[in-house]
């Protein structure tokens, strides 16, 4: 792919926006790697955050996971213990950064939005109008037994509560005026008399009736992401999202197509189609030359897909325990135990293994695969492997046709993951003209070079009476 000429494109003038998403539970980060940190040591948040400062990025992105995955009543291998509280690690980067975003995925259906909104407000007004909170509903069935309402709600209920949940939060977050705190030192109140209002929603979720107790920040409110990928969920981020964090940034076609139908939605949903920005997951792995991004391709995959790693893998789609079988010997002889997929233990199983176990046996057989070869060539992949100047000729292309407006991008490697995209990849994207050379402002809203938010908007569904 070559670099097109800017003023025959769909998008001449898109930029990238790039977030980090710091992962907590996966097999993608090599851990192993001698040069590796600690997943739980804050000198590896910290090294992360402040690469990508130094790289321009607009954000730094924490998933969430309330509990650790289960397989049969056995913690997953696969994950990795320590994920400290999104909220109470990014108020402490927020003192560590100067300008970065920093965004909490928190989900609606287990929280509470008085609380939530008052958690998040306050890292907003900590960090100077720079968080962003990634909405998601979340399909964890076996966090929810933690929870007071012990359960779980169906997929269309999820979505339900979200929207209401937002509204809740917004009604918080737009309950103080903008001048409503009182700055004069004579002023008798803390607050301009009459300049904040009492919040009263009720709704099939939520009873609420308070006064907030927290001022808008520099940016109003946090950036909203979304993270969702059903059509209710693709709908629910045209009604209220500012960015949406998809798993669509691969393959060129995937991508646009998606970003195509999330336009579709915005219009649909009453907004301008460029009014939100679609941030794709994604892995880069950098070479100085091709021939070196695949040699280091392969390593990150070995690396990732370890012996364990494979069997943990393949036991899942088997429905039975392979620990104890050869990851470097042939696939395994039994035909897979289909096991309803509940949701209610964590790891997923995959949806028909049958199938699945057919296809990996044929192209093992075809390819002369071992088990882990093949869980390595035809288990989830993900990203982008190139040499600096191809992936910024292609991420340029990918921008100026409006298939993605950036990426989320998970390092393999904690936390000097990100030096090669910061030292090599992102001032091939700058001499293109197609990313930041310095930072324009201050809070996420701006780096996002987003309107002001949907709820202060004239003309809105979500602008509230008063
Ligand atoms: C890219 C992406 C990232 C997600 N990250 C999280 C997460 O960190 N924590 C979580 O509980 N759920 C996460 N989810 C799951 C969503 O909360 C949601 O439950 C799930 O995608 C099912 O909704 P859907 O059918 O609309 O996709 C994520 C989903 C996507 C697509």
């Amino acid at each position: 792919m070559t670099s097109t000429d800017p003023t025959d494109v769909p998008y001449p003038n898109a930029q990238l926006h790039f977030g980090v998403f710091f992962q907590g539970v996966n097999h993608w980060t090599i851990w192993s790697d001698p040069g590796s940190g600690s997943q739980i040591d804050p000198a590896s948040f910290r090294k992360v955050a402040q690469t990508a400062e130094r790289g321009l990025f607009d954000a730094f992105f924490l998933g969430e996971g309330l509990r650790l995955r289960e397989v049969d009543g056995l913690i997953h291998d696969l994950d990795v213990a320590g994920r400290p509280d999104a909220i109470t690690q990014l108020a402490a980067l927020a003192a560590v950064t100067d300008r970065i975003g920093l965004v909490s995925t928190s989900n609606t259906t287990f929280n509470e939005p008085t609380d939530l909104a008052r958690r998040l407000s306050g890292l907003d007004l900590l960090s100077e109008g720079r968080a962003g909170w990634n909405v998601v509903t979340t399909d964890n069935a076996w966090t929810g037994a933690n929870f007071r309402r012990g359960g779980y709600l169906d997929h269309a209920d999820r979505y339900v509560r979200a929207e209401q949940f937002l509204t809740v939060a917004r009604a918080l977050w737009d309950g103080w005026a903008d001048d409503a705190v009182a700055d004069s030192r004579e002023a008798p109140s803390w607050a301009t008399p009459g300049a904040v209002r009492r919040v009263r929603e009720l709704s099939s979720q939520f009873d609420v009736d308070l006064v907030p107790s927290l001022p808008r920040s520099a940016q109003g409110h946090p950036v909203i992401f979304q993270a969702g990928d059903s059509s209710e969920g693709r709908d629910f981020a045209a009604r209220n999202g500012d960015v949406i964090f998809s798993a669509h940034g691969t393959e060129f076609d995937d991508a646009l197509s998606f970003a195509t139908d999330i336009r579709t939605r915005l219009r649909a949903a009453g907004r301008p189609g460029d009014d939100l920005r679609i941030l794709p997951g994604t892995e880069i792995i950098i070479g100085r030359t091709e021939k070196e991004a695949r040699e280091k391709a392969r390593w990150v995959r070995f690396a990732q897909v370890t012996p364990a790693t494979a069997l943990n893998v393949a036991s899942l789609l088997w429905g039975i325990d392979l620990s104890d079988r050869d990851a470097d010997g042939p696939l395994p002889k039994e035909d897979p135990v289909v096991i309803e997929n509940t949701g209610a233990f964590g790891a997923r199983r995959v949806a028909d293994p049958r199938a699945t176990v057919a296809r990996w046996r044929a192209e093992a057989e075809h390819h002369g695969w071992s088990l882990r070869e093949t869980v390595i060539a035809l288990g989830p992949q993900r990203g982008h492997v190139g040499t600096p100047e191809g992936l910024a000729d292609k991420f340029t292309h990918f921008a100026r046709h409006g298939a993605v407006d950036g990426f989320n991008i998970t390092p393999y490697l904690i936390p000097e993951g990100l030096d090669d995209i910061v030292e090599l990849l992102v001032p091939e994207l700058q001499e293109r003209g197609v990313y930041r050379t310095e930072y324009s402002g201050t809070t996420l809203r701006e780096h996002l070079g987003l309107r002001e938010p949907l709820s202060r908007r004239a003309v809105n569904p979500h602008r509230r009476a008063g």
